[in-house]
């Protein structure tokens, strides 16, 4: 059996690492703060922004936060952004996606300073992700990697597999592993016969958001299974793409949904926003 790899205990060590930085960073009276905005009442995205918000009380970050209304213009939105932008006391920016459809989502990427993109959604951050001197890692899947290397994994030749090809997990993920010397494969929904390669897989990482898409004839033995995913189950339970029960037979090592790769998103939000306050302040 698979040894199930704890995302709430490696996002905590690096949480606590945060915490203990930016209280050093008080004592010279620099405070870390990050602005979180939120565009209408989508429950999932209400979640993730109070999880966000307790993670900045946690490691001493100030969070401040901006509800808007559904109805909110795109001028609206991007005139917050500007004035976040211009306001020296904050470091941080980050703005939940997704946004109502009278909102351009790329547009409020582009606002958004690169220095203050704690996301690392925009097209410059993207660049430095994708050229390997990144200043703003890439949250869930630099998250992901902080996991394999917690695990004393070596990704080096490995086969990897990525299935879903989204801006905020897929591409970065594979660029990350790239960077691990990693030999990757993208894999998405026009990808013909996805068992067949996610069989030849040393590592599987799944962010689609459908349920089953890993099951365990895909998997081959003692494989690296790293489940992105959040979906919800008719009985109103959290799961993710992975058939958890059946893979972990097989896997070396496996995350769980939920206790795994959500966290870690979040204690790379941390680190982004205390490294985007030591950058703003010559540290
Ligand atoms: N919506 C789902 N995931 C994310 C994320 O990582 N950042 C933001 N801003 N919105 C999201």
């Amino acid at each position: 059996m698979a040894n199930i790899i704890d995302g709430k205990l490696i996002s905590q060590n690096l949480k606590d690492r945060v915490k203990a930085e930016v209280a050093e960073l008080k004592k010279d009276g620099i405070e870390s703060c990050l602005a979180v905005i939120i565009v209408g009442s989508d429950p999932a995205s209400r979640v993730y922004v109070n999880n966000k918000k307790k993670a900045c009380e946690y490691t001493g970050i100030k969070s401040l936060e901006y509800a808007l209304p559904q109805e909110t213009t795109q001028q609206e939105l991007l005139e917050l952004i500007e004035k976040l932008n211009g306001d020296d006391s904050v470091n941080g920016i980050l703005c939940q996606l997704p946004l109502p459809k009278q909102i351009d989502e790329q547009a409020v990427i582009n606002a958004i300073s690169p220095k203050k993109d704690v996301d690392a959604f925009h097209p410059s951050n993207v660049g430095h992700i994708m050229i390997g001197d990144h200043v703003m890692l890439p949250c869930t899947p630099a998250g992901v990697i902080e996991m394999i290397d917690s695990c004393g994994i070596d990704l080096t030749s490995k086969n990897c597999v990525v299935i879903g090809r989204s801006n905020i997990v897929g591409k970065p993920m594979a660029m990350l592993l790239l960077q691990k010397n990693a030999t990757v494969t993208v894999c998405h929904s026009k990808t013909k016969d996805l068992a067949e390669i996610t069989r030849r897989a040393d590592v599987i990482v799944s962010a689609v958001g459908k349920i089953n898409t890993v099951t365990a004839d895909m998997v081959k033995d003692w494989a690296v299974v790293i489940d992105v995913a959040i979906n919800r189950k008719d009985d109103g339970k959290l799961c993710g793409d992975v058939d958890f029960e059946k893979v972990k037979e097989k896997a070396s090592f496996i995350t769980p949904v939920p206790g795994g790769v959500g966290p870690m998103t979040i204690a790379v939000l941390m680190k982004n926003t205390l490294n985007a306050t030591k950058n703003q302040n010559g540290r």
